[in-house]
């Protein structure tokens, strides 16, 4: 491949100085997905680009090799910990993403359990149904109510149909597409009634789990380890704006692994998924952890719900339905025309888009996305925006304060 000439540049520097002004042009249009881009992390510079780092094996089981983070990935695993209200004693991981996260948490309690039956509701991440085909694990799928919330008497039901057979709950603290916040203290208690002790319940809280965190307790949702949750997984490229994919996996209680065991040559114990593991990826976290600390976190948080509240009051004024759930940073609307999607990178499921209002997100977008949809807007009013699991059957739903309109 010929590399264009760039600013002067040949070869494979051109290449990269066009690849670079094509994602900053695009980041402007990117306003559907949940990665955070407000950090930069020149800093850390030196050792991004010019150090192996191998975080090989278990975290707290450091092993022969010196060339690792291990010492700073423990310090991102307590951390994340704390602010997701984990008991002392709690273990955990940096992953490649939530992905990975919700993978070890189903091989976990599979080992556990071997009879389980996994239950994770219809607007659960595409990667619980991929984790239980890859483990060749049984699967249910529950219903949601109109929010996009697991409907536990659903649920309940479905655990009732099989009581004698151990359950792993995958819950999901902000959903993908309506940002819903599961009741994991209701998901417990349905257990204790039905007395399933043989159970585990796994959070995945990918984009939502530190934002809910840092609510004051009172306005806080049932969604953690205080309400019954086992294991939890947040990304880092979403909140906390790594940058590079990566996640922190928590345990509330370090997990029994027989099937890893210790690796005579690692020196390390096989605690998680993949062996070599980036030692990068838990730097850019303790980075991003450190020099925002708890307050800058959760200020960065309370600036995205605002956008959000802005987003949502501005599509109202131009009459575009849309929703937005209690503390969530993505604002659900009907699909926009073709036009204004040719331009915007907006998430979609033919029926409803949505914006997540990110850290890095700009009022000045959102008044140049909403300009080109009241522009575009057909002369008849717009469709309602459809419930996102409207193809799914609906029980009894758990009500949950919503605001939409019109
Ligand atoms: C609820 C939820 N879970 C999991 C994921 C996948 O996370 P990752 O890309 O970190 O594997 C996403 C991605 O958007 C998500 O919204």
């Amino acid at each position: 491949m010929t590399a264009p000439a760039v600013h002067g540049l040949t070869g494979p520097e051109a290449v990269v100085a066009d690849l670079l002004a094509a994602a900053r042009e695009n980041r402007r249009y990117d306003i559907g997905f949940p990665g955070a881009t407000d950090l930069t992390f020149m800093g850390l510079a030196e050792v991004l680009t010019g150090q192996l780092l191998n975080n090989i094996g278990d975290p707290f089981d450091v092993g022969r090799g010196r060339n690792h983070t291990k010492q700073l990935e423990q310090q991102v695993v307590t951390t994340v910990a704390d602010i997701l209200g984990a008991p002392a004693g709690a273990w955990g991981y940096v992953t490649t993403g939530s992905t990975e996260g919700t993978l070890h948490a189903l091989d976990e309690a599979w080992q556990r359990y071997p009879d389980l039956v996994v239950y994770t509701s219809a607007a659960a991440h595409y990667s619980v149904a991929k984790g239980a085909r890859l483990l060749k694990l049984p699967l249910v799928m529950v219903r949601t109510d109109p929010t996009g919330r697991i409907d536990v008497a659903d649920l309940a039901g479905e655990i009732a149909r099989r009581r004698d057979r151990p359950a792993m709950v995958v819950a999901t603290a902000g959903t993908t597409m309506t940002e819903a916040v599961d009741d994991v203290g209701a998901i417990a208690a349905a257990c204790d009634d039905l007395a399933v002790a043989r159970r585990r319940i796994h959070v995945d809280a990918a984009l939502s789990g530190i934002p809910l965190a840092l609510l004051p307790p009172e306005t806080r949702p049932a969604f953690g380890f205080g309400s019954g949750a086992t294991s939890m997984v947040v990304s880092g490229h979403k909140f906390l704006s790594t940058l590079v994919p990566c996640g922190v996996l928590v345990y509330a209680t370090a997990p029994h692994l027989p099937a890893g065991g210790r690796i005579a040559y690692t020196g390390s114990a096989d605690t998680t998924i993949t062996g070599s593991r980036s030692g990068h990826t838990p730097l850019l976290l303790w980075w991003a952890l450190t020099t925002l600390g708890v307050d800058g976190l959760r200020r960065r948080a309370q600036a995205s719900r605002d956008l959000a509240a802005y987003t949502h009051g501005r599509l109202r004024g131009i009459g575009w339905p849309t929703q937005l759930l209690p503390h969530a940073f993505t604002v659900t609307l009907a699909e926009p025309p073709p036009s204004v999607l040719a331009k915007w990178v907006l998430a979609s499921d033919g029926q409803t888009a949505h914006i997540v209002c990110m850290p890095g997100t700009t009022g000045d977008q959102i008044d140049e996305f909403v300009t080109d949809l009241a522009a575009a807007r057909p002369p008849t009013s717009p469709p309602s925006v459809p419930s996102p699991t409207a193809r799914v059957p609906r029980t009894r739903s758990h009500r949950t304060r919503t605001r939409t309109t019109p």
